[in-house]
């Protein structure tokens, strides 16, 4: 019925913009600031603070303490230096990204940076006074980029750096003042660049406080010191390495200080000319590398001599043009003060005796990568003080003899050779020996007496061979054995007391065998085991049903139980929990890499373990948890339990664990993580639940986790919609919590948003939603009040008749209704609305004329209202009693209320019904003027059939004849051209 809701507003509240604006104006204002003060609330709320959240970074350390920040932002495509780093950051590493250039501003205001790593960018432009803010930093790393001058005042403000890494660069040219305002500087590293002439480095060589220099790597032909100064340097480690030296001149004192000198893979084909005026010029000289040079036996001779009698080490690998070994003698002749000496990579077969012969002093010697078969027997003899000998990577079959009688010796590196056999070899003669490595051999069988006389040994290393079994208890000598290492062989099972004497072991490592039985007293005697390392074997739990295999290592802090074949049926407690006996333990990896998995995690299996800290329980192909699983473990604060099919947990889990400091949950197909909000974790800092089906996070959950640093949530789900909107907010802007990679979440749902980030979902909105809802009620509000007010003040009457209206629109509605159902049978053929003024004229004309003379019957409202009704309702029931309405209009009629309504609510009826039910008549001439204010009245009349009562008597006969064919008339719609006048306006 849109046009009676049309009438309304026209009617009723058609002034009403016109009144609002009279309203009082500091009322307007006041809604005005209220709701621009809404608004900025609103704005504040959505920027984000500064937060933990550095796009593509990390940040490790608090950002509520000074200290230590570390902020790693390495491999990350960035293309400029992230300009969001907090300013108390220590060490920031920038490395391996697309960064071309460095900009003034780019490190504003990180006072605090000591430590700076950018290299592997493409960095070739450097702007003045870029570093000027880092008046801490100490080292920076701008290796691995493209620039190609040091100039100007690139390093301004760097009062403090110490170390700087300039290597592999392109640099061509440097400009001498550069390094002159790098006041501390100690190191440089200018190593594979395009530098071409010694005298480029000449300031940096000068540089008072310079200690150690590395110009490897470059185009340097010509060395002199002419070129370079003739006043001494402080320089203590000189890196000529890798440069095409034509020669090397020191024609004068000024590497007093010089101790260590690299010239590897220096010089061309035919080695390089080297001259030292006087020997007393490199008189400091401790360490000399000469790997990989060319040069010649007589070129060696001339380079050693200059270092006869003070060298200590001198490094000889990978020697091009020679064989060395022809000489070796000599080489220890001419340096007599020689004590260490590598030749790793030189080719060599075998040695002869007395190739060391006059190499007595030698304290280490390295003939490791060698391609050495056998060695003469008394290659050693005399080397009383050798200590280190490393002979890996060669292709003996045997433990060489020769090695024997070095009674002196502590470490001896024998890996990755092709021994097979140790019994014909006797160590009886090695009581020093602290370190012995024989991994990476061939080897299968380990006896008891085999390492007798190793009173002293410390570390024993026999992985990666192929030792099927040892037998009998290893050798009483090895009671000072700290470390036996025996992964990767082929062991299928450990014998009761093998370990019976190495009572100062501190760890076994046999990860990586086939060891599917441990004989009851495997580990009898280390009582001083700290670490029993089982991984990768072939255990199940029959290991531990018939005793406990841990008698006699109960002081146990770290066993390692990963990938073996230890599973239940049910979660059903066990009569023999297997750890009940190590309640020293802290660290237990029970976790699988692919085999069947515990399937079911027994209630108890963790009984005992009352020190357990830390707990790696991934893979395990388990789908839940009992709620006792961790009452055993009250000091756990490590829990690993990813790649598990847990989808949810059971809160009551966690009642025990309250010093959770770390809870890995990635992969376990976990649609919520809410379960967390039951579970008191209040000393939580890590929580990691990568690759999840998480899809929203909640502000509850986040808030029961008081203490959390770092949230790895990464490839999950997400659904971005405001569900997410708080955790958004939140991510980007709290300052406790690093939600690590945020920017790289991405959404999963709805479907048109994904693979879209959940970073760049637009939460505005979302945050409006619940401002929107304050603004709108309190908006609201103040305007309801003032519009009531402003209508009961001005429009109190339209209110009133409005109400009258809608009163009379559902008793409309209603008779429709009932109309519809049966036959309309009226009470009365006509309704008479009039002005009591008209009263006279009603009953002295009307009355008798209708009632008495035609017959009809008339409803009048003085006579047959019920009494006690509400007069609306009496209106209202008559006019729909009756067949017509007539109104009787006159000056005393429009001037009353309920008569205009009257005309009004016959109105409806006509609209409903589409029936004229209304006759208008008019007592007396009204001018258009008059009338216009009743718009609806004017209306009608404008195509109503209404009749004049005549000023004279002659009309009066027709009029009564067009009275009553009016009420006669069923749908009547007459014009009466008499009355036309009236519409016309
Ligand atoms: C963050 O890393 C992704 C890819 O790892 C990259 O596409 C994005 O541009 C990076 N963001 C910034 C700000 O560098
Ligand atoms: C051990 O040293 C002793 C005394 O020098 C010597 O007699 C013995 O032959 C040596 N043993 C071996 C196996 O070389």
């Amino acid at each position: 019925m849109p046009s009676l809701w049309t009438r309304i507003i026209h009617g009723t509240f058609s002034q009403f913009p016109h009144q609002f604006l009279k309203m009082e104006r500091h009322i307007l204002d006041k809604v005005c600031i209220m709701s621009s003060c809404l608004f900025l609330c609103l704005i504040m709320w959505t920027v984000p603070a500064e937060g933990y959240f550095i796009r593509n970074c990390t940040v490790h350390g608090s950002l509520n303490y000074t200290d230590r920040l570390k902020v790693l932002c390495y491999k990350m495509s960035f293309h400029q230096v992230p300009s969001d780093i907090p300013h108390n950051t220590k060490v920031l590493d920038i490395s391996i990204n697309y960064i071309s250039q460095l900009k003034e501003g780019n490190f504003k205001n990180l006072t605090n940076l000591s430590i700076l790593n950018i290299s592997k960018n493409h960095i070739g432009f450097l702007e003045e006074g870029v570093f000027k803010d880092l008046m801490s930093l100490y080292e920076m790393n701008l290796a691995h980029n493209a620039l190609r001058e040091i100039s100007g005042g690139m390093f301004k403000g760097l009062n403090n750096l110490t170390e700087l890494n300039l290597g592999y660069n392109h640099i061509k040219s440097i400009e001498p003042s550069t390094f002159q305002i790098l006041s501390n500087l100690r190191v440089v590293n200018l190593s594979f660049n395009a530098l071409f002439d010694i005298e480029q480095i000449r300031e940096v060589l000068k540089h008072f406080r310079l200690r150690e220099i590395y110009v490897g790597g470059n185009n340097f032909s010509d060395f002199s010191t002419e070129k370079i100064s003739n006043l001494s340097l402080n320089v203590q480690v000189l890196d000529l390495s890798y440069n095409p030296f034509r020669y090397l001149k020191i024609t004068s004192d000024i590497f007093p200080n010089l101790i260590v000198l690299d010239l590897s893979y220096s010089g061309s084909k035919n080695g390089f000319q080297w001259e030292v005026k006087n020997t007393s010029f490199v008189s400091g000289v401790k360490r000399l590398f000469l790997n990989g040079t060319h040069v010649s036996y007589s070129q060696m001779q001339s380079i050693l001599r200059s270092f006869s009698n003070i060298l200590e080490e001198l490094y000889l690998n990978k020697l091009q043009s020679q064989t060395m070994q022809d000489y070796l003698n000599v080489t220890c002749l001419v340096l007599p003060k020689l004590k260490v000496l590598s030749l790793q990579n030189n080719k060599f077969i075998s040695l002869q005796k007395k190739q060391l012969e006059y190499c007595r002093q030698l304290e280490e010697i390295d003939l490791s990568k060698n391609k050495l078969q056998n060695m003469s027997k008394t290659l050693f003899q005399g080397l009383n003080r050798l200590g280190f000998l490393n002979i890996s990577y060669n292709n003996l079959t045997a433990v060489p003899n020769a090695t024997q009688n070095i009674t002196s010796l502590q470490t001896f590196d024998l890996s990755y050779n092709m021994i097979k056999h140790l019994e014909n070899y006797d160590f009886m003669n090695l009581t020093n020996l602290r370190y012995l490595n024989l991994a990476g051999n061939v080897i299968t069988l380990i006896t008891g007496s085999l390492f007798s006389n190793l009173f002293n040994l410390q570390v024993l290393k026999l992985g990666s061979n192929l030792i099927l079994s040892i037998q009998g208890p290893l050798s009483p000598s090895l009671g000072k054995l700290e470390v036996l290492e025996l992964r990767i062989n082929k062991l299928s099972s450990i014998k009761n007391s093998t370990f019976l004497y190495l009572n100062s072991l501190k760890e076994l490592n046999l990860i990586d065998n086939q060891i599917s039985s441990l004989e009851e007293g495997s580990f009898l005697g280390l009582q001083r085991l700290k670490a029993l390392l089982l991984g990768s074997n072939k255990l199940t739990r029959d290991t531990f049903r018939k005793t406990d295999v841990f008698t006699g290592v109960t002081g146990l802090n770290e066993l390692q139980f990963f990938d073996n074949y230890l599973s239940y049926e049910s979660t059903d407690k066990l009569s023999y929990p297997p750890f009940l006996s190590l309640k020293f333990l802290n660290r237990l990896t029970i976790n699988s890499q692919g085999h069947n998995g515990l399937l079911n995690f027994p209630s108890n299996l963790l009984e005992g373990l009352t020190s357990l800290k830390e707990l790696h329980a991934g893979n395990l192909n388990i789908n839940e948890l009992h709620p006792d699983t961790f009452s055993y473990t009250p000091m756990l604060s490590f829990l690993d339990l990813s790649k598990n099919v847990l989808s949810t947990i059971d809160s009551r889990v966690f009642r025990m664990v309250s010093s959770l400091t770390e809870f890995i949950l990635s992969q376990s197909r976990l649609e919520s993580l809410d379960f967390l909000i039951r579970a008191n974790l209040t000393k939580l800092k890590v929580l990691r639940g990568k690759r999840n089906e998480l899809n929203t996070i909640n502000e509850t959950l986040i808030r029961s986790l008081p203490l959390l640093k770092y949230l790895d949530l990464q490839q999950n789900p997400f659904t971005c919609d405001c569900d997410n909107a708080w955790f958004v907010n939140w991510s980007l802007s709290n300052p406790h919590t690093q939600v690590i990679y945020f920017n790289k979440f991405r959404c999963g749902y709805p479907p048109n948003l994904k693979d879209m980030t959940l970073e760049s979902m637009r939460t505005d909105s979302c945050v409006v939603n619940i401002n929107l809802i304050c603004f709108i009620s309190s908006t609201t509000l103040v305007t309801v009040t003032l519009v009531v007010s402003f209508i009961y003040h001005f429009l109190r009457w339209h209110l009133i008749y409005g109400y009258y209206l809608i009163l009379a629109f559902l008793y409309d509605k209603k008779h429709r209704f009932q109309n519809k159902e049966k036959m309309i049978c009226y009470e009365y053929d006509a309704f008479i609305s009039y002005n009591t003024k008209d009263e006279p004229w009603v009953l002295r004309e009307l009355v008798p004329h209708l009632e008495d003379t035609e017959g009809w019957k008339l409803c009048l409202h003085h006579r047959d209202f019920e009494p006690g009704k509400p007069i609306i309702d009496n209106i209202v029931e008559s006019i729909y009693k009756s067949r017509k309405t007539i109104c009787i209009i006159s000056r005393n009629y429009l001037e009353s209320e309920w008569c205009s309504r009257e005309i009004q609510l016959a109105s409806f009826r006509l609209f409903d019904e589409k029936k004229d039910i209304l006759i208008l008549l008019f007592l007396e001439d009204i001018p258009t003027s008059k009338l216009s204010p009743y718009y609806r009245m004017r209306k009608m009349v404008k195509k109503k059939t209404y009749l004049k009562w005549p000023e004279n008597d002659k009309g009066t006969r027709v009029f009564w004849h067009k009275l009553n064919v009016a009420l006669n008339a069923e749908e009547g719609y007459k014009k009466d051209p008499y009355i036309n006048d009236l519409n016309e306006n």
